[in-house]
């Protein structure tokens, strides 16, 4: 009996200790409850591999000192499963170590599995291998692709469970997600969609996670999955079902940017309205896509065509530096929402229009925790508004928020926190081994055009370019022969021919006899295009040979996206003297891949370097071209990319890690730049756009980590043409801070009860200066009281200027990593130029 007695009470304690070690996540209309406790949840976006694990806990750090209490992230599963049961979670891919990190920083986490995507991946994150396996088709009733996306969704759940990363087991995972914007292609799949989306959320369940699922932008969720909004604004959006939480799975905090189009930009007084918008409407949860973009490192960007940076102008750049004013705006909006958080969650809002575009929601009317939202939805005109007796100015298409109802410590369009300036620093290369005096050499290597080797194929006609090379490489050849007449006129008049090309994409470079004839590309909005080029044709034989090349696979733009096609459709020669020959039906012989590949020219050693030729000049402009060099890193612990200003298009690789795609390709010159970017009204991707005229990326992220101490390989496989003695290192730096702030608007004080109450004052009435750790402010570059003009890095002194401001400054800032001072009357003179509302423009150098 005793014994008994003892194995119950064993019994029941571990239970209670799984009971207390689980972390309850449930939730209702309002909000989720962890534990019971309702939790506002501030995500940041980091996608593990578009960085490198040396990166990760530096990224997780500033997104926690940004704020947040939440880190999500996709799982892609191309990355992965590399071959169908053939698993990958080395290096970048290492996702339990990503979590953990996550966990080890005191963050929670949203996993969202898909294990389709989108993200500008690489067909979405689906391996291309999928689309091989017969009868495949991806995303709808299809058994081949539910049994291979169950398989792997499983696959992930398990090695989460094993780590007991899900809350139920104590661990840190809050939320996961099943598949991605699935409602907007439902219903092209008909039926099959319908029965698709239903079965992943069921699946979803299975897998016994004991933490919710989310499913985004999906209308017809069951009611134990919830649906989510994505967009740059969500404060109309309502859950499919009422006891369902608000929840913003996705605010684009800029965008992606595609070879040959615009920067984007989008302003972070923009993006904090839409996010106190969101919260002011009863959202409880935002994560931020992306918080760090990073980099589409390989050949992992999506397209065609998305870049190799997925920088997104993100809160941290690409670079893993925190982006000012973004980050630090941010972190302010952030701190508001902290102190309303009680107030918010635990009641309904009470909503008061105070203007046609004016309104208050309060939360906790007319108790101690009360806390109130006031924005201004004109997107010209700033407002006066009557609230609780007090006068509040309130900028155009901005929120200010109110955590005790009474005062203002955010206003999202008034930017307190420092802005910086940011430079590339280009380096020259310096050569491993070698006196730094000494020129660097490179070794060369020149592809053989068309046929390098046994064929892969020979057809009569075309053959699809993804089906063939099966996203193995890039590069496809297609070449045949045409035989000219000696009595075709054109040999003896001198006219050249035109060749007349037809592709479905993506890009094309033509070699006429082994001469580079042009190269061609579609665009990101139509990847078909049709090239004609002049060609020097001679009697006999002529070699067409064609180099068709893909820019990262579609990601989803519709319905059955996995069955779009590349390579050349048409290719016709006019000019002879019966007109046209259309050689589309040809005999086309097809060899997957350059030379340089197969030979594993990348890779740092081996049998491979046999192939390399020596060079005292290096040459340029020269088309199908690697080089290699053996180089130094950088000297210092800045962030570094590769200067590719005065290259055309290729890959490159360091130590035989490929950076990725490189193509310095200009912006259309149709595109419209908006440098000067008004934030108010409504955001869409060309707004706030720049790079007009520029490469669209000069700048390659190497890793730090990627570098040895000497002794680095560098190799380029360059395509067209360029000048690889031009190419260098940048390093990225912060070199100097800004900061420009404005008095408080008078206010209007109604009620005598109101008066004399602590007011606390906004962030943004302390000026706050700080440079990167290790740097001091070694200048104050400008700085003027009164009616400064202009922006960071180009101000200057307007009307109204107090010149003591800039001693004032450098007495409060000089020699220091950071300093503050408050905006007010002891500080500074309040009584210059009267009647006018006057600012602080700072701009201190940091070295
Ligand atoms: C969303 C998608 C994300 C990403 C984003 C644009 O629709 O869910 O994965 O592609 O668009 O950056």
């Amino acid at each position: 009996m005793k014994e008994l007695f003892s194995f119950l009470s064993l019994l029941f304690l571990t239970f209670l200790l799984v009971v207390v070690e689980a972390n309850n996540v449930t939730y209702d209309r309002r909000s989720l409850q962890i534990n019971g406790e309702r939790k506002l949840i501030i995500s940041a976006a980091i996608h593990y591999p578009r960085s490198v694990p040396e990166m990760w806990p530096g990224l997780v750090r500033l997104a926690k000192e940004g704020g947040a209490n939440t880190i999500e992230t996709y799982v892609f599963w191309d990355g992965h499963e590399i071959a169908p049961d053939k698993y990958n979670f080395d290096g970048r891919w290492d996702l339990v170590k990503f979590v953990k990190i996550v966990q080890d920083a005191g963050l929670y986490l949203i996993l969202r599995i898909g294990p389709y995507v989108a993200a500008e991946w690489n067909f979405g994150g689906v391996p291309a291998w999928l689309h091989y396996v017969p009868g495949t088709i991806f995303r709808t009733d299809n058994e081949p692709f539910k049994y291979y996306m169950e398989k792997f969704t499983a696959h992930i759940v398990n090695m989460m469970k094993h780590e007991k990363f899900f809350a139920s087991q104590g661990g840190h995972i809050i939320l996961s997600q099943v598949e991605n914007e699935y409602g907007t292609y439902e219903e092209e799949y008909g039926e099959a969609g319908r029965l698709y989306a239903s079965w992943a959320a069921k699946m979803a369940l299975r897998q016994n996670t004991g933490v919710p699922w989310i499913m985004c932008k999906q209308w017809d969720v069951p009611t134990d999955v919830i649906n989510t909004c994505n967009g740059f604004y969500c404060d109309d959006f309502h859950p499919r079902h009422p006891h369902m939480p608000k929840m913003w799975t996705e605010n684009w905090v800029g965008w992606f940017k595609t070879y040959g189009s615009i920067v984007p930009h989008r302003s972070v007084e923009d993006i904090a309205y839409s996010v106190a918008r969101f919260i002011q409407k009863g959202g409880s949860l935002v994560n931020y896509y992306m918080y760090h973009g990073g980099t589409n490192f390989g050949r992992t960007s999506g397209g065609p065509f998305i870049t190799t940076s997925y920088d997104y102008d993100a809160p941290i750049d690409e670079f893993g530096l925190p982006r000012l004013p973004k980050w630090g705006h941010l972190k302010e909006l952030h701190k508001a929402l902290k102190l309303c958080e009680n107030a918010l969650l635990n009641n309904e809002p009470v909503t008061l229009g105070l203007g046609l575009l004016q309104e208050v929601d309060v939360y906790g009317y007319g108790s101690e925790t009360c806390a109130a939202f006031i924005s201004n939805m004109d997107t010209g005109d700033d407002k006066i508004v009557y609230f609780h007796g007090k006068s509040f100015h309130v900028p155009a298409w901005s929120v200010s928020i109110l955590p005790d109802c009474k005062n203002v410590v955010f206003n999202t369009a008034e930017v307190g926190s420092q802005s910086s300036l940011v430079e590339m620093v280009t380096l020259d290369l310096k050569p491993s081994g070698l006196s730094p005096k000494n020129d660097l050499k490179w070794e060369v290597f020149t592809e053989k055009t068309g046929i390098w080797d046994d064929a892969d194929d020979v057809q009569q006609g075309f053959v699809d370019h993804i089906d063939t090379t099966k996203d193995a490489t890039d590069y496809l050849w297609y070449t045949t022969r045409l035989h000219v007449d000696s009595t075709e006129e054109f040999l003896k008049d001198g006219r050249k021919p035109m060749l007349l090309i037809e592709s479905q994409g993506h890009a094309l470079h033509t070699f006429v006899n082994n001469v580079h004839h042009g190269s061609a590309a579609g665009t990101d909005t139509l990847s078909p295009f049709t090239f004609e080029v002049p060609v020097t044709l001679k009697a006999g034989e002529n070699e067409i040979a064609l180099l068709s090349m893909t820019v990262g696979l579609q990601t989803a733009s519709s319905a059955f996206y996995e069955f779009a096609g590349a390579g050349l459709t048409s290719v016709k020669v006019d000019g002879f003297n019966n007109g046209t020959w259309d050689l589309s039906t040809s005999k086309w012989v097809y060899k997957i891949g350059v030379q340089g590949e197969h030979l594993g020219l990348h890779m740092i050693d081996g049998p491979y370097n046999v192939n390399w030729k020596p060079t005292t000049v290096t040459p340029k402009d020269q088309p199908l071209t690697w080089y290699k060099a053996v180089v130094d890193p950088p000297p210092g612990s800045d962030p570094v990319a590769l200067d590719m200003v005065h290259m055309g298009k290729g890959q490159a690789w360091l130590n035989g890690e490929l950076i990725g795609r490189y193509w310095t390709m200009k912006t259309s010159a149709f595109l419209e730049c908006d440098p000067k970017c008004d934030y108010r009204g409504e955001y869409e991707p060309a707004k706030c756009s720049t790079g007009c005229g520029e490469p669209t990326q000069r700048w390659y992220h190497i890793p730090r980590s990627w570098f040895r101490p000497s002794g680095n390989v560098l190799v380029v496989f360059e395509e067209t043409g360029g000048d690889p003695s031009q190419i260098k290192f940048a390093t990225r730096r912060l070199s100097g801070v800004c900061i420009y702030l404005s008095e408080e608007y008078p206010t209007i004080e109604m009620y005598s009860e109101t008066k004399g109450e602590d007011v606390n004052h906004k962030s943004s009435f302390i000026m706050q200066l700080e440079c990167p750790p290790k740097t001091r402010i070694s200048r104050v570059k400008f700085a003027s009281f009164g009616t400064p003009v202009g922006t960071c890095g180009s101000f200057a002194i307007g009307d109204c200027h107090d010149p003591s401001t800039a001693s004032l400054v450098e007495q409060a800032c000089w020699n220091k990593t950071n300093c503050s001072m408050e905006l007010t009357g002891e500080n500074f003179d309040k009584d210059l130029c009267p009647g006018i509302r006057k600012s602080l423009a700072v701009e201190a150098m940091c070295s």
